[in-house]
Parts: C-alpha cells; sequence; structure tokens
C-alpha cells in the first residue's frame, strides 16, 4: 500500500472483530510511532498498549456511552504526554501534544496498512483510567486508540455510527479551512 492509499483507506471504523491482534503487528505500530518527528527528537508520547484483560478492563470500564462499541476491542493504546518532556517556547507554543498527536497518525496509517482499525477517541474518563493504569498525575491521557481487525458485528452502533461505516463523515469545504498566501483568503 503506498502512502496515498493509506491516506484515503484510512477510517475511524467502529465494527470491530474480537480476535487478537498477534504481538509481531503491534510491534509494527509501536515502530510508527517511535519513527515519528518530534521538536528536537524529543519523543514526548508515552503509551500504554493494553491487550491483556486487566488492563483492557480498566480502560473499558470507563468509555463514555457513546464509545461502548469499543469495548470489543483486543487492543487499546493510552496515549499520554506531558508538557515538560517537548519543547515549550516563550510565545506559548507548547509542542508535547503536537509531537504525540503527528506520531499517532503516522501509527494509524501503518494499521491502516496492515489491515487493521485504528480508531483515536477523546470519551473517556481520563481520571479513572491514568489511576487505574498508574499514569502519573502531570501527563496527560490525550486520547485512546481503539484497533482490531474489521469485524462485521455491529450491534454496538447508533445509526449516526451506522451511517459513519458506510460513508465517510463530510469534510468541511477546503476554503474553510485553507487559505491562499493570506489568512481568510480561500484557497481553491
Ligand atoms: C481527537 C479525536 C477524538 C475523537 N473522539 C471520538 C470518540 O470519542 N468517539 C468516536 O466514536 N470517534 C471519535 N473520533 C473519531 C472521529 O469522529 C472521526 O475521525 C471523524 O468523524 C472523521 O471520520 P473518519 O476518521 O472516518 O474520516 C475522534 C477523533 C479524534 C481525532
Amino acid at each position: 500500500m503506498d502512502v496515498r492509499e493509506a491516506v484515503y483507506k484510512r477510517r475511524a471504523l467502529r465494527a470491530l472483530d474480537t480476535r487478537p491482534v498477534p504481538k509481531a503487528v503491534v510491534d509494527e505500530m509501536v515502530e510508527a510511532m517511535r519513527l515519528s518527528p518530534s521538536c528536537n527528537n524529543n519523543q514526548p508520547w508515552r503509551v500504554i498498549v493494553a491487550r491483556e484483560p486487566g488492563p483492557l478492563e480498566a480502560i473499558k470500564a470507563s468509555l463514555n456511552r457513546g464509545n461502548s462499541w469499543a469495548s470489543r476491542a483486543p487492543l487499546i493504546m493510552a496515549v499520554c504526554a506531558r508538557l515538560d518532556d517537548d519543547c515549550k517556547l516563550p510565545d506559548r507554543r507548547d509542542y508535547f501534544l503536537f509531537s504525540t498527536g503527528l506520531a499517532v497518525g503516522e501509527m494509524l496509517l501503518r494499521a491502516t496498512e496492515l489491515g487493521l482499525i485504528a480508531h483515536p477517541i477523546g470519551g473517556y474518563d481520563a481520571l479513572a483510567i491514568k489511576e487505574r493504569l498508574g499514569v502519573p498525575e502531570d501527563h496527560v491521557l490525550i486520547a485512546l486508540v481503539i484497533c482490531g481487525y474489521p469485524g462485521t458485528d455491529t450491534s454496538l452502533l447508533s445509526e449516526k455510527q451506522l451511517a459513519a461505516e458506510r460513508e465517510r463523515p463530510a469534510r468541511r469545504p477546503v476554503g474553510e479551512n485553507f487559505f491562499d498566501g493570506h489568512w481568510g483568503r480561500p484557497w481553491a
């Protein structure tokens, strides 16, 4: 799969199969994050890879109701980062979340290439999960990446989520977010 194909194919799908993801495949996803760029090569991400029942249950107990589909996942990455572990520039450019997001993005594409669903979510009780998994107080649990092979069981999906399985949710018109040489001048 080339990069273009992975970009177009990557989807935040929710119909997961419960079969485990082999360790060698997880290692490939970890490596994609390790090789990601970061400010000054600080590599601020800290990731708990949950694939055993104990850690998985610790996470699944604190998913928001709208994320109950994720309870079928055989693999969840809990992505953490700390402000002080990456560049902090005086004009308020704190890079820890940016670098960590880049690393997750690279991992999502590699997971896509490996035939997996890798779906980042923000809907969970972060403090409860941090406590159960021993994440230090000064780290932000910025995202969970819900992973697994595509499945056919859609019983935990809402109507809206079912629609999103069929079709990628619409994007804003390009000129709303992208500007041609000057703020507010729509890119066409
Ligand atoms: C930071 C972040 C938080 C998200 N939180 C959730 C979530 O709590 N539950 C969920 O089902 N999807 C969540 N998503 C997935 C988005 O809804 C999804 O990426 C978006 O609708 C676009 O769909 P697509 O990725 O398939 O193109 C999240 C994505 C990101 C990047």
